[in-house]
């Protein structure tokens, strides 16, 4: 028998029902808000924190999917209340919504805390907003459902099939080759992203929401529900019917976010061909849950799952709603049982093994078979050497496979504005050969580490059919781009990381299958480079920028604010 919570053994209990003044007059406001007693007293109390927001293209069908979760609460006889949280917009925040993801998940902690809450769910699916939202209420620890904002439908140009990102990308490139012209563009403007939902390339999002499904804090096939289908609508409410039950049976965040979780979400994001960016937002999120994640346990896992979603831009053709009616997160979980940690709970189940019962695959092609998959190793190699002390990622399956062992001589750009202003100047001498070199990107440069991580091919090396070259930075890349990019190099040349030593015409060397970044100039040398050395000047006097800067810890930590990842006692704001 599952022990039941008493009313009074409710959290919002210390808000809502005790003799004297201050439950009083909580009972008096909520009368206020038009509600009567029978309607909330003694009944779980959910907060919904909804990333809605106009400027969010990716979340403007929360506002309205809100009310499918309250009607879900109200149905199982809790009290649902929203709570608008901040929102980031991947598309409109400058100079990056990664620089705000801990100030939401702070914003998420402190509400969870402060208000009388006994669960909650969680929207959101842009980019950071799940991590953002999943590293907040994993340090407030209460039952929480996420439901995750879905993908965007399809985009379509012509006879062409769209990814958003991605598409972008490749078209703004052969713009850039002279080999379409403004009228097209303007038709792709109406075409890349044409319905509420975020992007529906295995991008950051995706990638993202796959994970807090394979984490096991969604309901069972939540994640590639297109945010459009009325399928959508049901998966909200059935996330408010699962909180209430939640709420009663105890089952807090921390009982779903183990290591083992951890472990499968690692696995799901790489046998899906997810971003990069999860590597930085995983091993934050696990900070949270009190587990250690570190860059090698991705090299680890990566060897031992093979690549089975065929979508873009890891996968060659499909997007994430052919993703979904092949089965979505449970088919692709089901095809690889053996990789995962069956008997741990999820929201919705007492065990993984239970919740997969049933779970196939209806397209081989969407979802590929073990035998046949898009590529035989995870998605994401971590790279060491004495240009990256502290790792760095590349998402080897979207290289070119000629440029996975390279050697050529680096050009190197101090800075993003100055990239973009010389990037095409002949007098550079790029060649295809080349190694492209950005710097002052990282997580304290940027600051928050932009996605300027797949640097532009230079114009006339377009224009003779070049798309990919080695390019390396301390950036992160969108989940929708593509190329032999080195990410996340660590420690960033912001702090004096050995990027900021390199020269032009220094030779590098990346060797993917030796998991190596090399710069090929001698350690004496490096130390008479790092001597003359000075370091940049600080970007933000005061302000949040300020305390980002005095607190964001490296790519390979995770990023998070060194105060926050800290374990640490915070008291009950009851128990003064
Ligand atoms: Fe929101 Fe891509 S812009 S997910
Ligand atoms: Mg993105």
């Amino acid at each position: 028998m599952v022990p039941v919570k008493r009313p009074e053994d409710l959290r919002s209990h210390q808000w809502y029902g005790t003799e004297g003044l201050r439950s009083f007059s909580h009972r008096a406001r909520t009368r206020q808000l038009g509600y009567l007693p029978e309607e909330h007293l003694g009944k779980p109390v959910v907060a919904i924190l909804n990333t809605w927001s106009d400027i969010n293209p990716c979340h403007v069908h929360l506002r309205d999917r809100a009310q499918a979760v309250k009607r879900g609460v109200w149905q199982a006889g809790g009290f649902p209340l929203e709570f608008p949280v901040s929102t980031l917009s991947e598309t409109f925040q400058k100079p990056t919504p990664m620089l705000y993801r801990n100030l939401l998940a702070m914003e998420t902690e402190e509400l969870l805390r402060s208000y009388p809450v006994d669960g909650a769910v969680l929207m959101g699916g842009c980019d950071k907003t799940t991590p953002a939202l999943l590293m907040g209420a994993a340090s407030v620890d209460l039952p929480t459902v996420f439901v995750p904002a879905g993908p965007m439908l399809p985009g379509h140009w012509r006879d062409e099939v769209l990814g958003s990102g991605t598409d972008m990308w490749k078209y703004w490139d052969d713009r850039r080759a002279g080999l379409i012209g403004d009228c097209e563009m303007t038709e792709l403007e109406s075409g890349l992203a044409r319905s509420p939902g975020h992007c529906m390339t295995m991008g950051t999002a995706s990638t993202l929401t796959a994970a807090a499904e394979a984490l096991g804090v969604t309901v069972p096939g939540a994640s590639s529900i297109p945010a459009v289908d009325s399928g959508h609508d049901r998966m909200a409410a059935a996330a408010g019917i699962r909180i209430v039950e939640l709420v009663r049976r105890d089952r807090k965040l921390s009982d779903i976010l183990t290591a083992d979780a951890f472990t499968d979400a690692v696995t799901t994001v790489l046998g899906i061909g997810g971003s990069t960016n999860a590597v930085i937002h995983l091993i934050a999120m696990a900070g949270r849950a009190g587990v250690t994640l570190t860059l090698d346990d991705f090299d680890r896992i990566a060897r031992t799952v093979p690549v089975l979603a065929n979508v873009r831009p890891g996968g060659r053709k499909h997007l994430m709603e052919d993703f979904h009616f092949a089965g979505g997160l449970p088919g692709f979980l089901s095809r690889i049982t053996d990789l995962l940690h069956l008997d741990r709970p999820t929201v919705s189940h007492d065990s993984l093994r239970e919740q997969l019962a049933g779970a196939r695959v209806h397209d081989d092609d969407v979802i590929r078979t073990r035998e046949n998959p898009v590529a035989a190793e995870g998605g994401v190699a971590v790279l060491r050497g004495n240009l990256c002390p502290d790792g760095a990622v590349i998402k080897h399956i979207a290289a070119e496979p000629h440029l996975l062992k390279h050697t050529g001589p680096a050009v190197v750009f101090d800075d993003y504005r100055t990239m973009q202003r010389t990037i095409d100047d002949p007098s550079l001498g790029i060649t295809a050969d080349s190694v492209l070199v950005l710097r002052g990107s990282g997580p304290k440069g940027g600051p928050g580490m932009p996605e300027y991580g797949m640097l532009p091919i230079p114009g006339h090396l377009l224009k003779q059919g070049v798309r990919d070259m080695v390019r390396i930075s301390d950036a992160r890349m969108s989940g929708t781009s593509y190329g032999a990019c080195v990410l996340h190099v660590a420690p960033e040349s912001h702090v004096g990381g050995p990027l900021a030593l390199v020269r032009g015409g220094d030779r590098i060397t990346l060797d993917v299958g030796a998991r190596s970044l090399h710069l090929h100039v001698d350690d004496a040398e490096l130390e008479r480079r790092r001597a003359a050395w000075t370091p940049p000047p600080v970007r933000y006097e005061r302000g949040y920028g300020a305390l980002y800067n005095d607190q964001i810890t490296q790519a390979d930590t995770g990023c998070d604010f060194a105060f926050l990842a800290r374990p640490g006692k915070v008291p009950d704001p009851y128990a003064g």
